[in-house]
């Protein structure tokens, strides 16, 4: 993996509107960042955010990847990686093609990609589903929401009717269930696409050799721990194919896997890291830990449970400041496990969100907290996320946070009496009103006591958490 310590060079294909390359060039000021997309709309509202967010380390270009891939523009120079999120299972056949054929004058040898996609077979059941969603859409010019709703009453019928691809796909009837609750625009966005295609893992290997890139391992951690940790007799039926490709298309089958977050590098695959490589690395204490769901940590492949003793000795390590692996494993009662053990834990309490990567750079991340809490506040911008200065993981935030946020940025030493009614004030001059459980909060006692509660969990969880990964400094 290139290293982060020093400079290096990261282009994101397919940006959409720039907050997560944002986000991480105020978090590594040592990185440079460009982003490319084909949407001018997308582009401008990128360059206002980093622009208002004060980032000299950014620049996003509207370009087509196909237009790319036949002329590199010579001042975009070699990357050190290169990440297509929600791109590659997008876009038809041909640009996949550019795609590949960009990243391979893209990338330096050694080089980092992440791409994500849709796979088989986990979406093999919403085959029939998104064709139909599609052929409504072609021959009507009612909205996308629409269009579901008519999609889900028109396969209600099919189902009632004992249509025989119910009875072959049992799960469409689930996918037929999520129709009705999932948000429309994640629906749209997702059934809706012209270029719609899932793909096999080997696919997508095979393609991307084509650019000499070597499937590494995958971005969402527990993953890699399989197949060892399938059911016994699972992961026999795993071990005994042969080569990498087959077995991971088998772990696909499987868990019927319907998504993947994939890492590959330029040049021949990678090794393992040791702990002696891995234990430079830094973690910090994330979200609070707790018993009952610490226990269960969910992953792709079921609940897994976790040596709660040892998670609360690793947590409270890394608790008032970040420390290196190697140091939490010099600490009892850490000393008393094998290495590969506990790099396991780490991993599992890492995906599940109990502890962060951390890192000291100089990040400089006031400017695009304040401006992405303003436009969420002020003008209803729907960005969903707050940085901190001392992890790369980008921290998850209600429009309610964003409030807190501007509250205690501008006023830091506040009870939850005055934070609740600071709080209120903030939500009603958006003309916004506080909800409960569905329901509007109007009543001002109501409203009130509800921003209480709120405040007094944003004081004892929330802003610690923040002042720990450095969304807020230190008190
Ligand atoms: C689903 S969005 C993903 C955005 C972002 N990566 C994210 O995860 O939030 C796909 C993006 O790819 C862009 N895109 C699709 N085809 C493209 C092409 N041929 N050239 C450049 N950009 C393209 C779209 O404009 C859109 O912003």
């Amino acid at each position: 993996m290139p290293e982060l310590t020093g400079g290096f060079r990261y282009l994101e294909l397919g940006t959409g509107q720039g907050f997560g390359l944002c986000a991480l060039a105020a978090v590594y000021p040592q990185g440079e960042f460009i982003g490319v997309d084909f949407n001018p709309e997308h582009i401008a509202h990128a360059r206002g955010l980093a622009e208002a967010a004060g980032l000299t380390n950014i620049r996003f270009e509207e370009a087509d990847f196909s237009v790319l891939a036949e002329d590199w523009p010579a001042d975009f120079g070699a990357f050190d990686y290169a990440v297509m999120h929600g791109i590659y299972s997008w876009v038809p056949e041909p640009i996949r093609a550019a795609l590949v054929a960009l990243l391979n004058r893209a990338l330096q040898p050694g080089g980092l990609v992440y791409v994500s996609y849709n796979t088989l077979p986990g979406w093999t059941s919403a085959i029939p589903l998104q064709h139909m969603l599609r052929r409504l859409q072609v021959a009507s010019s009612v909205s996308g929401e629409q269009i579901i709703q008519q999609g889900a009453a028109l396969f209600d019928n099919l189902v009632q009717a004992g249509a025989g691809v119910a009875q072959a796909m049992p799960p469409l009837k689930a996918r037929l269930d999520s129709l009705k609750t999932q948000s429309s625009a994640y629906l749209v966005q997702e059934y809706l696409h012209e270029n719609w295609h899932p793909l096999w893992f080997s696919q997508v290997h095979d393609e991307l050799a084509a650019a000499k890139l070597s499937y590494v391992g995958s971005a969402t951690l527990p993953e890699n721990y399989l197949p060892g940790l399938l059911a016994k007799e699972q992961a026999e039926v795993v071990n005994g194919a042969e080569g990498y490709v087959m077995r991971q298309e088998l772990i696909d089958l499987m868990l019927n896997q319907s998504f993947r977050r994939d890492l590959y590098c330029r040049g021949p695959r990678l090794q393992r890291r040791s702990m002696a490589q891995l234990g430079a690395f830094s973690v910090v204490a994330g979200r609070p830990l707790d018993e009952t769901e610490v226990c269960r940590i969910s992953t792709s492949f079921g609940h897994l449970t976790i040596d709660f003793t040892l998670a609360q000795a690793i947590y409270a390590a890394v608790l008032d400041q970040p420390r290196t692996l190697d140091h939490v494993a010099s600490l009892a009662p850490m000393t008393e496990k094998p290495v590969h053990e506990l790099i396991q834990v780490v991993t599992m309490l890492l995906h599940a969100g109990y502890l962060a990567l951390a890192h000291s750079a100089a990040a400089r991340v006031e400017a695009l907290n304040d401006v992405v809490s303003q436009q969420v506040i002020d003008e209803f911008v729907p960005y969903t996320c707050l940085v901190g200065a001392h992890t790369p993981t980008a921290l998850g935030a209600s429009d309610t946070d964003m409030a807190f946020y501007r509250i205690v940025r501008q006023a830091p030493l506040q009870n939850s009496k005055q934070l609740a009614a600071a709080l209120v004030d903030s939500l009603r001059a958006s003309g916004r009103n506080l909800v409960k459980s569905g329901k509007v909060l109007s009543v001002p006692d109501e409203a009130f006591e509800h921003a209480q509660t709120l405040s007094e969990k944003f004081l004892g969880q929330t802003l610690p958490l923040w002042q720990r990964l450095g969304v807020m400094p230190p008190p």
